[in-house]
C-alpha cells in the first residue's frame, strides 16, 4: 500500500470539503488583485478552475521528485511566460491559494499542513522560475 504525500491529502480534503474551492480561490485571487481578472480571457472561468485544480494535483504529487516537477512545469513555465505572468505575481497566487485553504478547513488544518504548502509553492515558483 502507498502512502498519498501529506500535501495531496491536504488537497484532497480541501475539495472534497468544498468543491467550490477552486472558484473560491479565484474569487479571493481577483479581490485582492483585480488587474489580474483581464489576464484570464482565454477559456470559461470553470475550464479554468478544473485545469489548475488537476495541474496542481499533478504538481503536488511531483513536488519531492526534482527531475518530474520539471517535466509537469514545462509548458506551464513556457505559457506563463508568454502570458506576462511576474514573479510577483506567483506570490500572489500562493497567498491566495493559502488563505483559500487555510478558510476551507478552519481548525482542521495544522501549522503544519500551512508551513507545507508555503514550502511547494517556494519549490513550485523557484522551479517555474528556472524554467523560463
Ligand atoms: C505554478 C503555479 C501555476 C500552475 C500549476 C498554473 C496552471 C495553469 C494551467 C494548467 C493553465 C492552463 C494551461 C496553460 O495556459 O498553460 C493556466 C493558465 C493560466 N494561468 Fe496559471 N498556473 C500557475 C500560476 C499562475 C500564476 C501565478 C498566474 C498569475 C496570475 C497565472 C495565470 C494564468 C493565466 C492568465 C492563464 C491563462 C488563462 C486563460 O487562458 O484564460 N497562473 N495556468
Amino acid at each position: 500500500m502507498t502512502t498519498r504525500p501529506p500535501l495531496r491529502e491536504l488537497l484532497e480534503d480541501v475539495l472534497a470539503t468544498s468543491p467550490q474551492f477552486p472558484a473560491r480561490f479565484y474569487e479571493r485571487l481577483f479581490l485582492s488583485h483585480p488587474e489580474l481578472r483581464p489576464m484570464f480571457h482565454r477559456s470559461s472561468p470553470d475550464a479554468q478552475q478544473k485545469m489548475f485544480a488537476q495541474k496542481l494535483m499533478m504538481v503536488v504529487d511531483a513536488i519531492e521528485n526534482p527531475a518530474l516537477l520539471r517535466q509537469e512545469l514545462g509548458s506551464v513555465a513556457t505559457s506563463h511566460r508568454d502570458y506576462g505572468i511576474t514573479h510577483e505575481m506567483y506570490e500572489w497566487v500562493g497567498t491566495a491559494l493559502h488563505d483559500t485553504v487555510a478558510e476551507t478547513l478552519g481548525d482542521r488544518a495544522t501549522q503544519a499542513q500551512l508551513t507545507g504548502l508555503v514550502e511547494a509553492w517556494k519549490t513550485l515558483t523557484r522551479t517555474v522560475f528556472e524554467l523560463s
